[in-house]
């Protein structure tokens, strides 16, 4: 259990400490914080988009020790010394990752509200199986939910990232 301080109200504040995207942080959280919460305001990394906050829509998708989680149903207290990578995480530096790069190519994104979580659901699958099907990325991708797209465009993203892996 991460040490605690009472704060002026009575309210337990818990200190956690994680690594996201290669920097470590420390921070004070209430033990309610959810991990989505913690990124967008704590860390100001609003690359991760909060959208149904019911694990329904996948747009709070993170990678947390490299596997795709919905940020909006883990605390943030139980990443306490784990690693999670966003969407901002995804590309090196000032490149962009390469599934960023296709997604732009294929025009795989129109309002883009989802685009974060596809990303990272995307390179997810790309770290794990660098030579997917058309029916592994759909799979990869089917807590993802997109409402402008179609799916064809991103999937073909997917799949020509993963050509020139
Ligand atoms: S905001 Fe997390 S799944 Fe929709
Ligand atoms: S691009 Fe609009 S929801 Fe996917």
């Amino acid at each position: 259990m991460s040490s605690f301080v009472v704060d002026k109200k009575g309210v337990k504040r818990y200190a956690v400490t994680m690594d996201v995207n290669g920097m470590e942080y420390t921070k004070v959280i209430k033990a309610n914080t959810l991990l989505v919460n913690f990124l967008r305001e704590d860390l100001d990394l609003t690359g991760t988009k909060r959208g149904c906050e019911l694990g329904d829509c996948g747009c709070c998708t993170v990678m947390l020790d490299g596997k795709p989680v919905n940020s909006c149903l883990v605390l943030a207290m139980d990443c306490d010394g784990h690693e999670i990578t966003t969407a901002e995480g995804i590309q090196d530096g000032e490149d962009l990752d390469i599934v960023q790069e296709k997604f732009i190519e294929h025009a795989a994104f129109q309002c883009g509200f989802c685009t974060s979580g596809m990303i990272v659901s995307s390179r997810a699958l790309l770290n794990e199986n660098p030579n997917p099907t058309d029916h592994e990325v759909r799979e990869a991708i089917a807590g993802n939910l997109c409402r402008c797209t179609g799916y064809v465009n991103i999937v073909a993203a997917v799949l020509d990232a993963a050509k020139e892996l």
